[in-house]
């Protein structure tokens, strides 16, 4: 995470942003109890989910897990990066931001926008290439795949001279450095320290953002030689992942969904067709900044695959992803063989508004994969394939979506109701407490390599909970910090919070929750803000840490227990003497136990 700002900056400006009233500006609230329901900007639902409480100034969805305080609101709606949240809030409240810090922030903004001049510079370069009469052949080019002039303006498509350096020269004469072309990734140094252009000789498709910036180009050969695309490399104002290209046009399309194709060839036959609500991912595998992106201007992505990325592990994982930020994910497989941008010059727009109502929810195409990967013909297949389609049902957490789904899959695959009922109930665990997490530390057969398993994740849940019940109560850290150091912690995040956390508190800063959300990620501030919100409510809090210590110091002393004996049977390779030393620790590992 880049942080330009002191924390002590950072957290005054969250204080002065009261987090009701930002979110309020946002969506409508209604006090509940101590908090106020709203519903929830960032996934779609018709029943308030979204949580904000006034006294911790953090907020959670029920529904989509998204958590966090006000920086990471600021952050999901306004789509912004952590600093620029920052600086947005520091506006609101009218706080300045000091000199030296925002130098370089400046320093930044200006590089950015020098960036987006230049692109600007190259894109009308290119353009006016393909205009150009001694290029005609591009044009050629463009027209033999059925793109009209009229779509060659809408996109700004053009063309890169095979020269060495048309455009870097074009841009010199503008005046650009050449470190600014350099960072804008369309001029390349060679050995000899002479500079060239990146594009040449290709169709170039320039990348625009939503405003209409141009945030870098991809360039297509004419012919079949490779690769058959290049594409602009990450520079300040291009991330691949963080973009889609086509969505400053697909997002006036006022269409409910949005079609999330492969290529830029795809996004542009599809418009030509009428279909004009399509983005690209670019090659990769969409990212959870481009779902939440696309969230923002849509209800349900439409994912089209062709059929060899269709049913892969990768591509599974990045549905999971969109579906797990609370978008409505659905799946459009093309035809074998086909890409949207053939199969609609060869069938025509109904076709694919065809394929596209005919697309799957993404429960229904996870057991359509299955099917594909699991020969069911024999006793055995069968049950694999019962075993993994109630696994995939046992994860959604809405009983009647579960129940529509089991009917249906029954019926299309043959399989009883009922047993694919019983494995889904053997799957489905009754929501736990507390008490379940902290107790049963102790368990004996299980060995704590395995990091999925239960023992260990509730080890790391406790660790959270410890750091949240410090942050709620500062005083907490009298009891813990003689016992327990940041290094003890046994998941990597949770240690590097710890650290922050201690520091502070040892050197008498105090921390509030919301701040605790502020040290840990993304990822890792939805999970304490649950924690913070829902768990962290005990009785005596006191009590609470106390226990947690000491389900933690029992689960470094089992954990090196199991170590040891894990060495003893298999001690051949030990001496006696070893062995002896090793039992002694055992023993005393046995007494501390009993002791705690
Ligand atoms: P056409 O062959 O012109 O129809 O291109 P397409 O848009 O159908 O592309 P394709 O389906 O082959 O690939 C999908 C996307 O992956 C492209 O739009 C590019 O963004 C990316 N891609 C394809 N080939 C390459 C390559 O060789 N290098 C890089 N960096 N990206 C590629
Ligand atoms: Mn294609």
């Amino acid at each position: 995470m880049q942080r330009f700002y002191p924390d002590e900056l950072i957290e005054e400006i969250r204080i002065s942003n009261d987090i009701i009233s930002v979110v309020g500006e946002y969506i409508q609230l209604k006090r509940k109890g101590k908090g106020f329901f709203g519903l929830c900007p960032f996934h779609s639902e018709k029943t308030p989910s979204f949580h904000v409480d006034p006294v911790k100034q953090l907020y959670y969805c029920f529904g989509c897990g998204n958590g966090g305080s006000v920086i990471q609101f600021v952050m999901g709606v306004e789509n912004l990066d952590y600093i620029e949240a920052v600086k947005f809030l520091a506006d609101k409240a009218g706080i300045l931001l000091p000199e030296g810090e925002d130098e370089k922030y400046k320093e930044i903004a200006r590089k950015k926008k020098q960036i987006l001049k230049i692109n600007v510079e190259a894109a009308r370069f290119f353009y006016e290439q393909i205009e150009d009469e001694k290029n005609s052949f591009a044009r050629e080019y463009l027209a033999s795949r059925g793109i009209k002039r009229r779509t060659v303006r809408k996109f700004g498509i053009g063309y890169s001279l095979k020269d060495w350096d048309a455009l870097y020269k074009h841009l010199k004469a503008k005046g650009y450095d050449d470190d600014i072309l350099l960072e804008s990734g369309l001029v390349l140094k060679n050995k000899s320290g002479g500079y060239y252009d990146r594009f040449r000789g290709r169709i170039i498709f320039p990348i625009f953002d939503l405003r209409g910036n141009v945030l870098g180009f991809g360039g297509r050969v004419l012919d079949n030689s490779e690769p058959k695309y290049m594409n602009s490399p990450e520079t300040m104002v291009y991330n691949k992942r963080k973009h889609l290209y086509g969505l400053n046009f697909a997002k006036n399309s006022s269409h409910k969904r949005i079609i999330v194709v492969e290529g830029y060839m795809d996004v542009i036959s599809l418009f030509q067709f009428g279909i004009i609500n399509t983005v690209a991912s670019l090659g990769t595998a969409l990212t959870e900044s481009q779902g939440r992106l696309l969230k923002k201007y849509t209800e349900e992505i439409i994912i089209s695959f062709d059929a060899d990325t269709a049913g892969k592990a990768a591509t599974i994982r990045g549905l999971d992803i969109l579906d797990s930020i609370g978008c409505n994910v659905k799946v459009l497989e093309m035809p074998e063989g086909e890409d949207p941008d053939e199969f609609v010059k060869k069938y025509g727009a109904d076709a694919f508004n065809s394929l596209i109502n005919k697309s799957l929810s993404l429960v229904e195409y996870k057991i359509k994969a299955l099917k594909s990967e699991i020969d069911t013909n024999n006793t055995e297949g069968k049950i694999i394939f019962l075993n993994k389609t109630a696994d995939v049902l046992s994860k959604l957490d809405n009983d009647i979506e579960r129940e529509m789904y089991i009917k249906k899959i029954a019926k299309e695959y043959e399989i009883s109701q009922e047993s694919i009922y019983a494995e889904v109930l053997k799957r489905i665990k009754p929501k736990k407490g507390f008490r379940a997490v902290v107790t049963n530390i102790n368990t004996k057969s299980r060995f704590e390599k395995d990091k999925g398993k239960d023992e260990y994740q509730r080890a790391i849940k406790n660790e959270r909970i410890l750091l949240s019940l410090i942050s709620i109560d500062n005083s907490l850290f009298n009891l813990v910090k003689d016992k327990i150091s940041p290094e003890s912690f046994e998941d990597e995040d949770n240690r590097r919070i710890a650290k922050a956390v201690f520091e502070r508190l040892n050197s008498n800063k105090g921390l509030v929750p919301a701040e605790l959300i502020n040290l840990a990620d993304n990822k890792n501030s939805n999970i304490f803000t649950r924690l913070l919100q829902e768990e962290c409510n005990f009785e005596d809090n006191k009590k609470a840490i106390l226990d947690i210590i000491k389900k933690m110091e029992l689960f470094k002393l089992t954990k090196r227990e199991r170590e040891i004996l894990n060495v003893i049977s298999n001690s051949k390779d030990k001496t006696a003497e070893e062995v002896r030393n090793m039992k002694l620790e055992l023993q005393q590992i046995l007494y501390k136990k009993k002791s705690i």
